[in-house]
C-alpha cells in the first residue's frame, strides 16, 4: 500500500516537472498588437498596451508558464486599412493571439479575419455590437464592453433624473450609433424621448453648427458619446457655446475618461456611466492604480483597465494548459468560465464573451471620475443574432 503510494506521488511529481519544463522550453508566445498609436485615439491604445503589459510584468513576464514576443501594427482607427494591418499579424507575423482595437469599424474587420483564419482575438475595447452578435465566434473574446452597455446604462440614469426631452450627438459610426441606440431603448423605457439625433463623420471635430442646433431647440438633456481627443474637443467646445450651465450634458463614461486634465474646469460636475471609475475602493482596484502609478508614472484609466483585464483573460486559457495554446478547445474552455478579478470589481462573461458587468454612475470632479452609485447591475448584453 505504502509503495503503491509512493510511486503516484512520484508520477505526479514527474508529470509536473514535466508540464513545468515543456512551458519552459516552448518558444515564446506571439501576441500581436493591433491598436491606434496616432490619431483622437492614440492615447487609448497606449493606455491598452501598458495595462497588458502591466499584469504580464506581475506574473513575472510570463503567462501561464509561457513567454510572451510581442508584434505591433498602428490601426489609425482607419477601417479602409483594418484588413491589410490585420493580415499584417495574421500572415505576415503569424500571431498566435490578436490583442486589439479601440475603433469599433477597424474591430468589426479584424473579427473577421480572426474568425475565417481562427486566430485567438481578445478585444480590449472596441464596443461594435455585432463582435459578440452576429459575427460571434469561439475564438473571440472581449475584455471591455458591447456599445449597448454604456449607452443603456447612461439611459437608465437619465430618466431617473427625470428628464423628458432629449438630443443625442456623435460621430457616424458603429459606436457612435450603437451607443445612442441603447440609451435610446433605456431612456424611453423609462418615460423619455429622444426628439433629434444628431451626428458629424469620424473623426472630425468642428461641432459648432450642431451645438447651434442643440441651442435653439433646448432639450432637458443631451446624450454624447465621443472618446480621446474628439471628447476633449466636445467638452469644452459645448462650454464654451455656453450650453454646460443651461441644458446638462451627460454621456457614456468615455467622454471624461482619460481625459480630465486636458478638459480641466469645462468637464467639472459631468455625470457619466461606465464600467469603471477612478475611486473603486477596493483592494484589487487600489493595487491596481498603485501599480500603475508607480511604473509609468500616470494615473490609469478605463483603457488601461481593460488592457490589463485582457491579459488576465489570456492568463487563464494559458493556465489551464500549462501554456501550450495548441490545446485550443481546453484554453478556450477556461477562458469562458473564468471569472476574472478586475481592478473595475469581479466579471464573468456572457455566453457570447462579453463581460457581464455593473455600470456605475460618475461626476467629474477635479482629475477624477467618482463613482457616486451604480446606475445598473450585472448588465449583460442581449448577444442578439450570435450563433455559436
Ligand atoms: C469604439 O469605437 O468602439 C469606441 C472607441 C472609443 C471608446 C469607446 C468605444
Amino acid at each position: 500500500m505504502r509503495t503503491r503510494f509512493a510511486f503516484t506521488a512520484l508520477a505526479g511529481a514527474l508529470a509536473l516537472a514535466a508540464t513545468a519544463s515543456q512551458a519552459q522550453t516552448q518558444a515564446p508566445l506571439k501576441v500581436g498588437f493591433m491598436l491606434p498609436a496616432t490619431g483622437t485615439f492614440a492615447a487609448l491604445g497606449d493606455m491598452i498596451e501598458k495595462g497588458f503589459k502591466l499584469h504580464v510584468e506581475e506574473q513575472g513576464g510570463k503567462l501561464g508558464g509561457r513567454t510572451l514576443q510581442y508584434f505591433k501594427v498602428d490601426d489609425e482607427s482607419d477601417p479602409s486599412k483594418a484588413t491589410d494591418n490585420v493580415n499584417k499579424l495574421i500572415k505576415r507575423d503569424q500571431v498566435d493571439v490578436i490583442v486589439g482595437t479601440v475603433h469599433s469599424g477597424v474591430a468589426l474587420a479584424m473579427a473577421r479575419a480572426a474568425k475565417d483564419s481562427k486566430t485567438l482575438l481578445i478585444v480590449p475595447n472596441a464596443g461594435a455590437d455585432a463582435i459578440t452578435g452576429p459575427q460571434c465566434a469561439p475564438n473571440i473574446f472581449r475584455s471591455s464592453f458591447s456599445n449597448w452597455q454604456p449607452g443603456y446604462a447612461t439611459g437608465v440614469i437619465a430618466a431617473q433624473k427625470g428628464y423628458k426631452r432629449a438630443m443625442t450627438i456623435t460621430w457616424n459610426y458603429a459606436a457612435g450609433a450603437e451607443t445612442v441606440k441603447g440609451f435610446t431603448e433605456a431612456f424611453e423605457k423609462g418615460g423619455g424621448k429622444v426628439t433629434k439625433d444628431l451626428n458629424l463623420p469620424f473623426p472630425n471635430v468642428e461641432f459648432q453648427a450642431l451645438l447651434t442646433e442643440i441651442a435653439a431647440q433646448k432639450p432637458d438633456v443631451v446624450f454624447a458619446f465621443f472618446a480621446g481627443g474628439g471628447a476633449v474637443k466636445f467638452v469644452k467646445d459645448y462650454d464654451a457655446a455656453g450650453l454646460r450651465r443651461t441644458i446638462p450634458l451627460m454621456g457614456s463614461g468615455f467622454l471624461t475618461d482619460g481625459t480630465l486634465e486636458a478638459q480641466g474646469a469645462s468637464a467639472q460636475g459631468l455625470i457619466t456611466a461606465l464600467h469603471y471609475g477612478d475611486n473603486i475602493e477596493t483592494p484589487r482596484n487600489n493595487a491596481f492604480r498603485n501599480k500603475f502609478a508607480v511604473t509609468y508614472k500616470a494615473n490609469p484609466d478605463v483603457y488601461a483597465m481593460q488592457g490589463y483585464d485582457a491579459a488576465q483573460m489570456l492568463a487563464a486559457g494559458l493556465k489551464a494548459v500549462n501554456g501550450d495554446d495548441k490545446k485550443r478547445d481546453a484554453l478556450i474552455a477556461a477562458m469562458k468560465k473564468a471569472q476574472i478579478d478586475s481592478p473595475r470589481g469581479k466579471f464573468t462573461l456572457s455566453a457570447q464573451h462579453n463581460p457581464t458587468q455593473d455600470f456605475y454612475v460618475r461626476e467629474v470632479k477635479g482629475n477624477y471620475n467618482v463613482v457616486t452609485g451604480v446606475a445598473v447591475k450585472a448588465l449583460a448584453d442581449p448577444g442578439r443574432g450570435c450563433k455559436m
